[in-house]
């Protein structure tokens, strides 16, 4: 890679992001073979800052530090932190520098992994910043999806919250370096953030958009559902204008590839029926799972090059 921080997919080249799930399915073919793994970074030391709620990011960053043979310390919440006195995330990561050798953050607004590496000399890894990006969430989905139905020649739809979705404004970025034919799906009211629009633009892109997933879904190899960011709109009536907008359930997929691959970052609230979770389309769980040998492979990138 080419910085030491990861804090926005657009840092990613097509060669990073190979690099990284060729490194990450090394990994996962030895996790699931049983066999042990030699302890890499016995002398590590991860710190989590989770400035916002979080399962499978922190649980799956955790697990993997602790695999390479590391451990994690947990600011924990931010009630029973510093930050409830106050103290700005500049002097915290400055703080937290020293007691770990790399920082993972989420944190609500955007913009502030990137700042928080502009403070310290440890990597820094976006685990989320508001409605910004969530760029390790890009790698277990471009993992996914290369593992599920390849990279190359992609047609994929994109369908929900595309305004405040962070995980679509990272996979969106990272799929321009594969030329992926792009659908994104979503009411008027949570269109692509015109920036992002913008960069994929200037990318030269593949990008149509729609209001309606049956204009595109026989087409699509990866159907890449996400919720609605409930905590993110201003004002709870505009929530409920869109809230329940697109509910995947086996009728809807009636109209679908055999080979679709549906994906959703999770957690999901009504989005996808739970009927469709033991069909073949359903390939969510076996993306959260995607998490531990992808930010293992990414955390083994990052570490040994700042060692
Ligand atoms: C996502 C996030 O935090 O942006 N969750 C995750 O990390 N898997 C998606 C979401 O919260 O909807």
């Amino acid at each position: 890679m080419r910085q030491d921080h990861l804090v926005a997919a657009g840092q990613l080249s097509r060669a990073d992001v190979e690099r990284v799930l060729d490194r990450a399915a090394e990994f996962d073919a030895a996790l699931e073979s049983g066999e042990s793994l030699p302890a890499r970074y016995p002398e590590t030391v991860l710190a989590l800052c989770f400035y916002e709620p979080s399962t499978r990011t922190k649980m799956s960053f955790e697990t993997a530090m602790k695999r390479l043979g590391g451990d994690v310390v947990d600011m924990g919440s931010v009630d029973a932190s510093s930050v409830k006195k106050g103290e700005s995330l500049a002097d915290t990561v400055r703080v937290i520098e020293g007691y770990g050798d790399g920082i993972v953050l989420r944190h609500p607004r955007e913009g502030a992994a990137r700042m928080a590496s502009e403070f310290v000399d440890v990597p820094v890894v976006n685990a989320g910043d508001g409605a910004g990006q969530h760029p390790s969430q890009t790698l277990l989905d471009l993992y996914t999806i290369r593992e599920a139905a390849g990279l190359d020649d992609l047609t994929i739809g994109i369908v929900g919250d595309l305004k405040y979705g962070r995980t679509v404004h990272s996979l969106a970025t990272a799929l321009t370096e594969f030329d992926a034919h792009m659908h994104f799906v979503s009411p008027d009211s949570l269109r692509l953030p015109r920036s992002v629009r913008f960069d994929l633009h200037e990318a030269g892109a593949q990008v149509r958009e729609h209001t309606e997933l049956d204009d595109v879904l026989p087409e699509l190899d990866v159907l890449y559902v996400t919720r609605i960011q409930r905590e993110r709109f201003p004002d709870e009536d505009e929530y409920q204008k869109v809230a329940g907008e697109f509910q995947i359930d086996a009728d809807t997929l009636d109209a679908a590839s055999d080979d679709l691959t549906v994906m959703h970052p999770l957690p999901r609230v009504d989005e996808i029926a739970p009927e469709i979770d033991d069909t073949d389309y359903a390939n969510y769980f076996e993306q959260a799972h995607n998490g531990v040998p992808v930010r293992m492979a990414l955390l083994d990138l990052l570490l040994s090059n700042h060692e």
